[in-house]
């Protein structure tokens, strides 16, 4: 299990992953899928599209930010992988969208957030790779309007507390994560920043696609990869790092957690 700290944000990892993230099937249907439920829950309170304003935390290639943007008034899309943000530039400029601004960090610094700006903050796929998830909580505090809504989409904890990620020891290549969350984890994590959970269900199942196994297997067999810097140009998936030869090769499909939380 990788649960030591991390010394960076997985920036040379994720920047290979940045080559075909965007394009992937499995990460394009994870992202459709979380915008679904993102609907479901906004028009339930009645809340106005064109008025909303989101910030977007670790959007990656930007596959949510810019459906979300297509509905709503602005997109904050922020990610500390420059590689990721390059990409979601490129997919920005393509469709010709204009109300998505980056931002090429992770949201741990409150000060760069201008305060009670954002009706909804989403973390998709993500939160499991944050390792200072209280400062993120703190900003995410800091940003929301009171009564904004914040969106947690990521693995659900298993009773056995594992996930496909526990198949491989990601710290080496700077890359933090944990096992997942539920509802009590979730409800105990977010009370404290005025962030009340009102809603926590198994939103859509996620398999991994055998190019991402592959790609960590692959990674594996040959060592330290990422710590050489090694580009293999296609396909990396969450699947990566050093693994211990126990358990390799679980797909899933894993439960993915939709989360929305209040601002009290
Ligand atoms: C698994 S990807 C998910 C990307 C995107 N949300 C999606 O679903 O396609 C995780 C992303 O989190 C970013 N990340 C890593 N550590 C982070 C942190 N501490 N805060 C915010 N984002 C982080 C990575 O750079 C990467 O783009």
């Amino acid at each position: 299990m990788a649960q030591e700290q991390p010394t960076n944000y997985g920036e040379q990892w994720f920047a290979e992953a940045a080559e075909r993230w965007g394009e992937m099937p499995v990460v394009i249907e994870c992202n459709l899928n979380a915008l679904k439920e993102m609907e479901t829950q906004i028009n339930k309170r009645g809340l106005d599209w064109k008025q909303l304003s989101v910030l977007e935390v670790g959007c990656g290639a930007g596959v949510l930010s810019l459906e979300l943007a297509a509905r709503v008034k602005d997109v904050l899309a922020a990610d500390p992988s420059a590689a990721m943000i390059a990409k979601l530039k490129e997919r920005q400029a393509k469709a010709g969208v204009t109300n998505v601004e980056t931002l090429n960090e992770a949201i741990e610094r409150t000060e760069q957030l201008e305060p009670a700006s954002r009706d909804i903050v989403v973390i998709s796929l993500t939160l499991h790779h944050v390792a200072k998830v209280e400062e993120l909580l703190a900003a995410v505090r800091h940003c929301l309007k009171p009564g904004g809504l914040f969106f947690i989409f990521d693995f659900e904890r298993m009773e056995d507390q594992s996930n496909f990620h526990d198949d491989f020891d990601t710290t080496a290549a700077g890359v933090h994560h944990t096992s997942g969350y539920d509802r009590a984890l979730l409800t105990e994590m977010l009370a404290p920043h005025d962030l009340k959970v009102v809603h926590a269900e198994k939103s859509f199942m996620m398999t991994i696609p055998k190019e991402m196994m592959d790609q960590a297997k692959k990674t594996e067999s040959e060592g330290h990869g990422h710590e050489h810097g090694h580009s293999h140009g296609h396909g990396h998936g969450h699947g990566h790092g050093h693994g211990h030869g126990h358990g390799h090769g679980n797909t899933g499909p894993f439960p993915i957690l939709c989360a929305v939380a209040e601002r009290v």
